[in-house]
C-alpha cells in the first residue's frame, strides 16, 4: 500500500496533537505547571486542526464523495470562531468562568451532534454499527448541548429558580426512553425497513428533538450550587460524543481529543462529588443548591462584630494564623490586597499559611488560580487534608468570603444539606475572624453556626476594602513605633 506525503503529514500532526494533549494535561496538575499546561494543550489543538485542514485539502471526492470539502467555509468558520474566543476569553471575569466553561462544552456537544446530523441527514453512515455509533454520539452531544445551556443560564443569573415539578423524574426517564426508541426507528428506517409511519430525515428531526429536550429537563431541576458539577459530567458527555464521532469520521484527532476530554471530565466530577462527599446520582436526581429553607431554633445567638483594624493588630501579634479563602474573595477582586496583606504579617515574623477547599469559590482550583495570580509562594497553599488538622493549634484563622466551606454543620447537624460534606476547621482556631459583606447566606443557602461562635468575630465589608483597612492598620502601628 503506498502511503502518500499527505497521510505523513497528517499522521504526524495527530501524533503530535496526541502527544502535546496529553503532556497539556500532565502539566495541569500543579499550579506552578498549569500555565504552560494551557499553552502547550492549546499547540496541541493547533496541530490538531491543521491535520484535519490537511485531510480536507487532500479527500479526493471521486474517492470519498460522502466528505464535504469547502477550505472557504471552514477558514471563515475558523476566523469567526478563534477570533470570537480571543475576545471573550480576553473579557472574562475570574467569577464568570463557571459559565464560560459551561457554554465552551455545550458548543463541543453541539459540534459532535452536528457532525452526527451531517452523516444521518447525508446518508453516509455505512452498516449498522458505524450508525449505531453516529447515534449515540448524536444523542450525547446533543443532550450536552442543551443541558449546557441551561447550566449556563442558570449560573449567569438569566434563569434564577430551579424548575422542579412532581414526578420530574420520571416525565425525563419518559423522554429518554423516547429518544432511544426513536434511534432504534432511525436504524430501522435506514436498513430499509418499511411502513414505519415517517420518513428516514423526519425519524431524525424527531431523534434529535428528543436528545435536546432531555438535556433541557434533565439540567432544569438541578440547584445552582450544583452547577459546577453538572458542567463536569456534561465535560464527561462532550468528550464522548466527540470521541464517537471521531470513530465514525476515523478521525484519530478527534478519538484522542474525545478521550482525553471525556476521562478528565470523568475524574473531576467524581472529584468534586467526593469533596461534598455526594454521590453523582445525588448530586443530579435530588434538590441540594436549591435554597435551603431556614429552620427556625437551629442556630441561637448572635454575630459578633469587631474593627478591621482589631483583627488586623491581633494577627500581626499572633504566631500562627490560617488564611481560608472562598467566593468573596474572587468577587471583590482581593487577592492583591489579601498578599499586600499577608506579607506585612510574614514581615513581622507571623507564621501565615492558605488552607484550600476543593470546592471553594465556584469552579474547582478557582482559589489556587486566584492566589497564583497575587503571587503566593506555593510553598504556603495547602489543600484540605493537609492542613485541616493544624487549626486546633493556630492563633487567628481568617475566613474571606467563605462561608460553605467552613460550616461545621457539615460535621454535626445530620439535618443539614451540606451534612458529609468535609469541611476546613476553622472553628477549631483559638480566635477566628470572617470578612464578608453582611448576613448574606453561602451558595447552598443555608445559616453558618461558626458565625455564632464564641471564638468568633464578624469583619463585615466587601473584602478589598476590608483588607485595605486591615493594611493600613499594621503600617500605622510601624508608623507609631518609628
Ligand atoms: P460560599 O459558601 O458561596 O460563600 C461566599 C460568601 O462570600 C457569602 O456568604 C458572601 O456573604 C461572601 N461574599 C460575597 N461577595 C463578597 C465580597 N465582595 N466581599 C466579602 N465577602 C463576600 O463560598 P465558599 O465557602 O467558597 O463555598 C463554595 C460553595 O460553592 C459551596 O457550597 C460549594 O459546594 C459550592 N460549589 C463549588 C464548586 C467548586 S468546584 N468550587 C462546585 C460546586 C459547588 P455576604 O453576601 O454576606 O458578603
Amino acid at each position: 500500500m503506498l502511503v502518500t506525503i499527505s497521510q505523513i503529514v497528517i499522521g504526524t500532526a495527530d501524533l503530535a496533537a496526541a502527544f502535546l494533549f496529553l503532556f497539556g494535561l500532565q502539566r495541569m496538575s500543579s499550579p506552578a505547571t498549569a500555565p504552560s499546561g494551557i499553552r502547550v494543550a492549546g499547540l496541541g489543538m493547533v496541530a490538531a486542526v491543521l491535520a484535519s485542514f490537511f485531510y480536507l485539502a487532500s479527500v479526493s471526492p471521486a474517492a470519498q464523495p460522502h466528505v464535504m470539502v469547502n477550505l472557504a467555509l471552514a477558514l471563515v468558520a475558523l476566523a469567526i470562531g478563534g477570533a470570537g474566543a480571543w475576545f471573550v476569553g480576553r473579557r472574562v471575569t475570574m467569577t464568570a468562568m463557571p459559565q464560560m466553561v459551561a457554554i465552551y462544552n455545550g458548543m463541543g456537544g453541539g459540534a459532535a451532534g452536528s457532525i452526527a446530523a451531517v452523516e444521518l441527514f447525508g446518508g453516509h453512515t455505512q452498516g449498522a454499527t458505524q450508525l449505531v455509533v453516529t447515534l449515540l454520539g448524536g444523542l450525547i452531544g446533543a443532550i450536552s448541548l442543551s443541558g449546557s445551556v441551561i447550566a449556563w443560564a442558570k449560573l449567569d443569573g438569566v434563569l434564577k429558580v430551579p424548575l422542579r415539578v412532581r414526578g420530574q423524574q420520571y416525565v425525563n426517564g419518559a423522554v429518554f426512553l423516547a429518544a432511544i426508541a426513536v434511534a432504534g426507528l432511525v436504524v430501522a428506517s435506514v436498513l430499509g425497513v418499511d411502513g414505519l409511519l415517517l420518513t428516514t430525515p423526519q425519524w431524525i428531526w424527531v431523534f434529535f428533538a428528543c436528545a435536546l429536550l432531555f438535556g433541557v429537563l434533565m439540567t432544569l431541576p438541578i440547584g445552582g450550587a450544583d452547577m459546577p458539577v453538572v458542567i463536569s459530567i456534561y465535560n464527561a458527555f462532550t468528550g464522548l460524543a466527540v470521541g464517537l464521532e471521531g470513530f465514525v469520521l476515523q478521525n484519530p484527532a478527534l478519538m484522542i481529543a474525545g478521550m482525553v476530554v471525556g476521562a478528565a471530565g470523568l475524574l473531576l466530577t467524581m472529584i468534586m462529588a467526593k469533596a461534598m462527599n455526594r454521590s453523582i446520582a445525588n448530586v443530579l436526581f435530588t434538590n441540594f443548591g436549591t435554597v435551603a429553607k431556614a429552620r427556625p431554633g437551629a442556630i441561637t445567638g448572635t454575630e459578633r462584630a469587631t474593627d478591621a483594624s482589631d483583627a488586623a493588630i491581633k494577627m500581626r501579634y499572633a504566631g500562627k494564623v490560617i488564611i481560608v479563602p472562598g467566593y468573596g474573595l474572587a468577587a471583590a477582586h482581593a487577592q492583591q490586597k489579601l498578599f499586600e496583606f499577608v506579607k506585612l504579617l510574614v514581615a513581622a515574623k507571623v507564621m501565615v499559611r492558605f488552607a484550600i477547599h476543593p470546592v471553594a469559590g465556584r469552579m474547582p482550583g478557582q482559589m489556587d488560580v486566584l492566589l497564583a495570580e497575587a503571587g503566593v509562594p506555593y510553598d504556603m497553599i495547602f489543600q484540605l487534608d493537609d492542613i485541616n488538622d493544624d487549626f486546633a493549634g493556630t492563633d487567628v484563622a481568617l475566613v474571606i468570603g467563605a462561608n460553605d466551606v467552613v460550616n461545621p454543620a457539615a460535621r454535626s447537624d445530620k439535618a443539614s444539606p451540606i451534612y458529609g460534606m468535609p469541611i476546613l476547621n476553622a472553628d477549631k482556631a483559638a480566635q477566628v475572624y470572617v470578612i464578608k459583606r453582611g448576613q448574606g447566606k453561602g451558595y447552598s443557602g443555608i445559616v453558618n453556626a461558626l458565625f455564632y461562635a464564641p471564638n468568633c468575630n464578624m469583619v463585615y465589608g466587601d473584602a478589598q476594602a476590608v483588607l485595605v483597612q486591615m493594611i493600613e492598620a499594621i503600617r500605622g502601628l510601624g508608623a507609631a513605633a518609628a
